[in-house]
């Protein structure tokens, strides 16, 4: 899946470290030994290996929040899926992947930003260390979800970037949340960011493919002609996923008359009961 996003349950808390030279750690700060004429000590490196090695723990519980974050979103979303289900025969989701940002990821996201790579830093600018994609059949769907996840009391709803009501130049469509999310340890709670895009599998076909070519751009003679297709594929999209929808609205409306035993019968499917014909 392109971005990292996978749709696996388990979240693994230390990707992409030492992805780099140097881990990422780059702004952090080094004995004036280091820097200036000082001769270093053992004592020194002793001290800064130590403090360094309570900094990496540190960020390791962090991204456990993170982690933890990411499987809250997902089972609430798949609780609403199911009910959903059991109510409409219907899933209005069709799969839900994530990713843990990686550590080297943040560190540079932080120095883009200008800011020295502290716990503090980490948690208060940075929303998308939990990142988590929904993807559903049907454009009304993601507003369904985006609103029953967002008015459930423990949810705060921090941004909101529609870019579906607003897509971008480039022809991208997704409904972007920014959400703070409680994460509840044995004696703490604490609340964390997360980032939750949700958008058609239509439109995840598009970002996938718009995604590849941002990291092939470099390498591709005339990358404007294909972006320029890509843009007139968006407005497609736009159309088929307006289309499938109505389709979808008018036969929501359909009424099916069933007997009593067919009554009966869709009744016992609904529990998971296999009938014999079947
Ligand atoms: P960052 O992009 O994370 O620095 O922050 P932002 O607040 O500017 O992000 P925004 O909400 O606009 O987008 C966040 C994420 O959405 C990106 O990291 C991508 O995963 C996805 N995204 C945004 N724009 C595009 C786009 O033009 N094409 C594709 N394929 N994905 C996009
Ligand atoms: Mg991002």
């Amino acid at each position: 899946m392109s971005d990292e996003y996978k749709e696996m349950d388990e979240v693994p808390l230390e990707p992409g470290m030492g992805e780099e030279e140097n881990g990422g750690y780059s702004k952090m700060d080094l004995p004036a030994g280091l820097l200036g004429g000082t001769p270093i000590t053992q004592e020194m490196i002793f001290s800064k290996a130590n403090e360094m090695m309570d900094q990496m723990l540190d960020i390791k519980e962090l991204m456990l929040c993170y982690s933890a974050a990411i499987q809250e979103i997902r089972t609430k979303l798949s609780i609403l899926n199911k009910e959903y289900e059991v109510r409409y025969q219907r899933n209005p989701i069709n799969n839900i992947q994530s990713r843990l940002k990686s550590q080297v990821s943040i560190m540079q996201k932080l120095d883009k930003k200008g800011l020295l790579i502290n716990r503090e830093n980490i948690e208060e600018n940075i929303y998308d260390i939990a990142g988590v994609r929904v993807i559903c059949a049907y454009e009304d769907d993601i507003y369904r979800m985006a609103e029953a996840l967002t008015k459930q009391a423990d949810i705060e709803l921090v941004r909101v970037k529609d870019y579906i009501k607003e897509p971008k130049p480039n022809g991208y469509r997704s409904l972007h949340l920014i959400v703070k999310v409680p994460v509840y340890f044995e004696e703490t709670v604490k609340k964390v960011y997360a980032e939750i895009q949700i958008r058609t599998i239509a439109m995840d076909f598009w970002a996938s493919l718009e995604h590849q070519l941002k990291y092939k751009k470099s390498n591709i003679e005339n990358p404007e002609h294909l972006m320029q297709q890509l843009k007139q594929c968006s407005d497609m999209i736009t159309l088929t996923d307006h289309y499938m929808m109505k389709i979808r609205k008018e036969m929501d409306g359909v009424q099916v008359e069933k007997n009593d035993v067919e009554q009966l019968m869709e009744k016992l499917k609904r529990f998971g009961v296999q009938l014999a014909e079947e």
